[in-house]
């Protein structure tokens, strides 16, 4: 069973076009098998969203590590579960950018997922760059893993192979080749395994699209953004992984 993540990001502008894209993607990705998929608009849609959604569960694109209160601006594990939320992304590259992030922040937000039965997205690679050598890469992933999970009891996880230079916007001129992929993906295996987390799929994110996308099915799922806003993108991702 392999994971369709879709990632909207800050997309569509509007509550309509957000509801008319589930509505796109639900009635496309219907009658495929073999994975599941999972849609992460906007806070502001999540509501009018999870009202279109029949298969596809619902994600967060972000949330507090803090319960509740004086927050200004924040959203809790406790709002967003209220929503129908079952995943969360956790420390994409671009809130450790946009945002400043550290890997201190990513691992109270995934403690606080963890504690509240959310299942979290937690995104490995940011800050990477595309002359780093694949030495280089396993040392900043063993790195943020350790640092971001430690303390953590977790039972379910699911982790993305995300470097920063891979993200479509980014236009580093890299897209990883199969052969990459698959040997991050099975490092970050062995992190989960001497880490002792039970279940967990890995994942890989950047760039994917329906030309691609049978490049990396080394990886259990795909977190999917600029692709992602194109249901019948994902129609046609659908169908490979349905075949595979
Ligand atoms: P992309 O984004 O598919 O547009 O590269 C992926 C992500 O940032 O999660």
């Amino acid at each position: 069973m392999k994971h369709l993540i879709a990632n909207w990001k800050m997309n569509p502008s509007t509550e309509e076009e957000a509801v008319e894209m589930a509505e796109d993607i639900e009635g496309n990705l219907a009658g495929y098998t073999g994975f599941s998929s999972v849609i992460c608009p906007p806070f502001p849609y999540i509501h009018s969203v999870r009202s279109v959604l029949q298969n596809s569960n619902l994600g967060a694109q972000d949330m507090s590590p803090y319960k509740r209160g004086a927050y200004t601006g924040q959203v809790s594990a406790e709002q967003l579960k209220d929503l129908g939320v079952r995943y969360v992304i956790i420390g994409h590259s671009e809130r450790r950018k946009y945002t400043h992030e550290t890997l201190k922040d990513i691992g109270s937000k995934l403690r606080a997922c963890v504690e509240h039965n959310l299942v979290p997205v937690l995104c490995l690679g940011s800050g990477l760059t595309a002359s780093d050598d694949d030495a280089k890469i396993k040392s900043v992933l063993r790195a943020q893993m350790e640092e971001i999970t430690h303390g953590i009891y977790i039972d379910s996880i699911f982790i993305t192979y995300e470097p920063t230079w891979a993200i479509s916007t980014s236009n580093s001129g890299r897209i990883p080749d199969r052969e990459h992929v698959s040997e991050m993906v099975n490092f970050i295996r062995d992190l989960v395994d001497s880490n002792q987390i039970e279940n967990s799929s890995v994942l890989y994110g950047g760039s994917i699209n329906a030309n691609n996308i049978k490049e990396f099915m080394s990886a259990d799922g795909f977190l999917v953004g600029s692709a992602s806003l194109h249901p019948q993108e994902l129609k046609e991702m659908a169908a490979q992984i349905s075949q595979t």
